[in-house]
């Protein structure tokens, strides 16, 4: 359905879970997750009957989310169920995939058939740095195995953060090269009050370009990124700007967060629970925060933190 200000909603991002196995610095807090109620959490049958609703409703695209999704028990059943749903064509997955060996082949038989690969940095130290725990050499591995599972088009999202891996943008973009994936560099967007991920830490897209004066600029897809091309490479380079230039006035998607809080913008505080309701309710829920979703979100800069009062990991991303 259209929202308020015509733009054709399509895409449904659900976060299963608010925990992850990594904890990276930008994201979430040192001590992870604050234990929640087990019952304030959706259930697989709320998740996916949200997922119906939505799909009644013209939600064609499914993202699964986090935190990590790879960490929550029942994934491949959530997976294969939303994948059954009536109307729902893709089911996508944005993964840190360092738990991909053990993993990828089962959700490629789920019925996932997108895969969006967190990586920062080619550094094994930095990567540990980052992650506050996690093991570089589990997350390439996981990138193997998705391409060994059969999964095309993978993305690989960076988030570019200054004095950190502004550094690593040729070695990063080459990974274009190596692989046929698309390596997408996502600027910084301030949803901590973390001073090390604040002014100092922001890059601008362009930095991309500089960095790459090569890069032959291509029509863009469906998504979010500005996409270009390496010669010779096998993937694209994509540059997601949310913070330099926001993409509001063509967003075409909506949140359900692992608590049950359908969010119509990514950076605001506006939410509408479902937990508890029934088909009709989710529906009626599910049709209301489409309606009342703003045109655009308040601007993004160190100064201006994110309006969304939620860490990205209990977002989704
Ligand atoms: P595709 O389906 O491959 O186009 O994926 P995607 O880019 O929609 O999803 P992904 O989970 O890979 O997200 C990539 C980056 O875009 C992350 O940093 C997200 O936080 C960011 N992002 C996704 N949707 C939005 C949005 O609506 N607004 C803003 N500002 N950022 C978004
Ligand atoms: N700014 C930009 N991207 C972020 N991500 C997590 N936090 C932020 C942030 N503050 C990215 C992750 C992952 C995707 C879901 O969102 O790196 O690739
Ligand atoms: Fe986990 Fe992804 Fe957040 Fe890193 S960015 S802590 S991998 S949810």
């Amino acid at each position: 359905m259209k929202d308020s200000f015509g733009r054709e909603i399509t895409y449904l991002r659900l976060s299963v879970t608010e925990r992850c196995n990594l904890r990276c610095r930008y994201c979430m807090p040192e001590d992870g997750v604050c234990k929640k109620l087990h019952d304030e959490m959706l259930t697989e049958d709320e998740m996916i009957m949200a997922v119906e609703a939505a799909a009644e409703l013209g939600i064609k695209k499914l993202r699964i989310t986090g935190g990590e999704p790879l960490v929550k028990k029942n994934i491949l059943s959530i997976c294969r169920r939303a994948a059954a749903v009536e109307g729902i064509r893709e089911v996508c997955l944005t993964t840190n995939g360092t738990l991909l060996p053990t993993m990828a082949k089962e959700l490629r038989e789920a019925g996932v058939s997108r895969l969006n690969i967190s990586l920062d940095t080619l550094d094994e130290d930095k990567y540990t740095h980052i992650t506050r725990c996690g093991n570089f050499g589990n997350a390439m591995k996981g990138i193997e195995a998705a391409f060994e599972a059969g999964f095309e088009r993978i993305k690989i999202n960076t988030v570019l953060i200054g004095g950190f891996n502004d550094d690593e943008i040729i070695a990063l973009a080459e990974l274009t090269k190596k692989y046929p994936a698309d390596v997408r560099f996502i600027e910084l967007m301030p949803m901590t009050d973390n001073e090390e991920f604040g002014q100092a830490a922001y890059v601008p897209g362009t930095a991309v370009l500089e960095a790459l004066p090569q890069l032959r600029e291509l029509p863009n897809d469906d998504g979010v990124a500005k996409l270009y091309h390496l010669p010779g490479a096998k993937g694209n380079i994509g540059l997601i700007s949310p913070v330099s230039s926001h993409f509001c006035g063509s967003c075409n998607r909506i949140r359900l967060t692992a608590d049950g809080k359908l969010k119509p913008c990514l950076h605001s505080d506006q939410e509408y629970s479902i937990k508890g309701l029934d088909f009709e309710g989710m529906k009626k829920e599910i049709e209301r925060s489409i309606m009342d979703k703003p045109s655009c979100h308040a601007p993004l800069s160190a100064a201006e933190r994110s309006g969304a009062h939620r860490s990205m990991n209990r977002i989704g991303g």
